[in-house]
């Protein structure tokens, strides 16, 4: 088992399958000049499988594959065949943005593992998400958002709080969970995003954002989460689905911290603000035995900063302006 010296037991692993997107969301990267890594520094899909395996034969149950865009990786589903074949592993889910996913549900829907998705959808108003993502995509996004709920998949929305432009729909959002047995997560945005750090004239953290809510609903019902859970839940009474603030860059869930992550080109990563702990691509071009990596995992995991506040802190470089969400997987 990978057990923290906090006691925190690793359950979760997040894998990024690809660098590359089709979208270009102004709060994850810029608009042009992205320098995505060489096809041959990218893990390859068995060199995944037997990272997965190893972490399985460890402990891990929850897998979530991120990119980039998972979709956009060619034969993306077919590695999504192997993994649900692995023994021990019991939840596969995914973030997607939406707009590939759709023609492979009903496959998606026949792997066992594969029940949850994870949807990024930042304005619900057709101009704006075309302002955010940089592409006219919002029509199908919203329809997979309806295909997903039609084939019942547990499905929940991720809404990245960009000040000045999204913050007015928090309300919109949760009205959608009125009627959609839906969770919508609204996330406190962090300093990766392709271009260095911003200045915002505004903070959008998880006091503001759950003030907003509170200046209209009066029926908010607290609800009791996970303690790995990244996202504070709530909901609206008699409101069929729920709604959550994900203090993504406040870091207030780092106690429950359950998680590890791999990048697509095969960093290692304790924490989402650690600037990767060492790269597993030469271990496995090395054909490093699945008990030499099961051992280094166990000797590694000791090196979990607490919280992610200590990550950053150790941090070689301060948060690099080439560092996105798409390089890391969220
Ligand atoms: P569930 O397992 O369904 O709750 O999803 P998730 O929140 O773990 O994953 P998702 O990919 O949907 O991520 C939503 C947001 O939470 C993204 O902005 C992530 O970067 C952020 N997030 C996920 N895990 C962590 C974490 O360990 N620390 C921090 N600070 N943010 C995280
Ligand atoms: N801050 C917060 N969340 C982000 N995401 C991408 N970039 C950022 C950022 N800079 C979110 C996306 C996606 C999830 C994996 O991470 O909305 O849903
Ligand atoms: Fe875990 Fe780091 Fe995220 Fe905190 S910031 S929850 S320690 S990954």
């Amino acid at each position: 088992m990978l057990v923290d010296k906090f006691g925190r037991q690793i359950t979760y692993l997040r894998l990024a399958v690809t660098d590359r997107c089709n979208l270009r969301c102004t709060y994850c990267m810029p608009a042009e000049g992205i320098v995505y890594e060489k096809r041959k520094d990218i893990l390859t899909y068995e060199e995944m499988l037997f990272l997965v395996e190893c972490f399985v034969e460890l402990g891990v149950t929850k897998l979530r594959l991120t990119g980039g865009e998972p979709f956009v990786r060619k034969d993306f589903v077919q590695f999504l065949v192997k993994l649900n074949a692995i023994n021990g592993l019991e939840e596969i889910n995914i973030t997607t943005n939406g707009t590939l996913i759709a023609k492979h549900l009903d496959k998606l829907k026949s792997l066992k593992k594969i029940n949850a998705i994870n949807l990024s959808i930042d304005s619900l108003n057709k101009e704006k998400f075309s302002q955010i993502t940089r592409r006219d995509s919002f029509e199908t996004v919203f329809e997979t958002l309806n295909l997903l709920l039609e084939k019942g998949f547990k499905t929940k929305l991720n809404v990245v709080m960009i000040p000045n432009v999204n913050t007015n729909e928090i309300k919109d959002f949760i009205e959608l969970t009125k009627e959609k047995n839906i969770a919508v997560r609204f996330i406190e945005e962090m300093p990766f995003n392709g271009v260095g750090k911003r200045k915002e004239a505004e903070v959008w953290d998880k006091t503001k954002i759950y003030s907003e809510i509170k200046n209209n609903y009066t029926s908010i019902i607290a609800l009791k989460s996970e303690k790995s859970s990244t996202s504070n839940n709530y909901k609206i009474e008699n409101y069929k689905g729920i709604f959550g603030i994900i203090p993504a860059y406040t870091r207030t869930i780092c106690g429950g911290c359950n998680r590890i992550r791999i990048t697509a080109k095969g960093q290692f990563k304790l924490c989402l603000f650690d600037d990767g702990i060492l790269n597993l691509r030469p271990f496995l071009r090395q054909n490093a035995s699945k008990e030499d990596l099961k051992l280094l995992f166990y000797k590694l995991i000791d090196n979990k900063p607490k919280n992610g506040f200590e990550a950053e802190k150790q941090r070689k470089k301060t948060i690099e302006v080439s560092e996105s969400m798409s390089t890391i997987g969220g």
